[in-house]
């Protein structure tokens, strides 16, 4: 099978040995490497500006650890531009902003993703404050009842030099995954969002160099990963 549009952008479901799928079975294993001296269990993926690659990124991740038979979660925290749900094919009716509103159960707002082991909490209907909803004391429940039931939480976020969202959440998770493209952020601008989650005291797992050489419109030419 070609790396070609229609597989795109879940080709870690759908070609699991491209060599893409393989860059992403990398990321899993260094994420599960820096594990050595507590839990690495809620991972947030951001990264400095808009569409450098987060939620395909943090989708095909998400796939990657299922297929390890870990149970996963994965959170659309982008509460402002979700997509998680449209990658999956499913809706967004309810979902983490429902949830935080009605301080509901997991069970009641997270879908099943047709994928073994995955399940979607999906960002829910737009809401007027994301920022206050994500720094709220119900976000910490609900995180931490994502760990009671699940093996491994994977956070989409929105992109860190356009709101505090991702800030917030930093503060909240684990780890934090980084996210760059190489074709669009400039050295100087990937210290200033490393400076800022330092700042949110956020432990970075690592670098992703996204689009390493994009080049017209190959897709996904190449996908690396570096260690922070
Ligand atoms: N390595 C890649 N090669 C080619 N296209 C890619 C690659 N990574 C992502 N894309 C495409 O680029 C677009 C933006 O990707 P994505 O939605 O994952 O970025 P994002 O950082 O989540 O964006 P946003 O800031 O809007 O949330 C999508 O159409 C996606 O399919
Ligand atoms: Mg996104």
């Amino acid at each position: 099978m070609s790396l070609s549009k229609p597989s795109l952008p879940l080709i870690a479901e759908v070609n699991p040995k491209s060599p893409i799928s393989e860059a992403y079975k990398v990321l899993r294993t260094n994420v599960d490497f820096s594990n050595f001296e507590e839990d690495i269990q809620t991972v947030m993926i951001t990264s400095s500006r808009m569409s450098e690659g987060k939620s395909t990124t943090t989708a095909n991740l998400a796939v990657t650890y299922a297929q390890t038979g870990k149970r996963v979660l994965l959170i659309d925290a982008d509460m402002r531009k979700p997509t998680q749900h449209k990658i999956f094919g499913l809706s967004n009716r309810y979902g983490l902003t429902s949830a935080l509103s009605n301080n509901s159960e997991l069970r009641e707002v997270v879908m099943d993703t047709g994928i073994d082991h995955l399940s979607l909490l999906p960002s829910g209907p737009v809401p007027p404050h994301p920022s206050e909803m994500l720094a709220s004391k119900r976000m910490e429940l609900l995180l931490e009842r994502a760990r009671g039931e699940y093996d491994i939480v994977l956070i989409d976020t929105p992109p860190m030099m356009a709101v505090t969202d991702a800030q917030i959440m930093a503060a909240k998770c684990d780890g934090v995954i980084l996210v760059i493209d190489a074709g669009k952020v400039k050295k100087d601008m990937a210290r200033k969002v490393k400076a800022k989650l330092q700042h949110a005291n956020a432990r970075m797992l690592g670098v992703v160099l996204n689009n390493v050489n994009r080049s017209g419109s190959d897709s996904y030419a190449y996908y690396s990963y570096y260690g922070s």
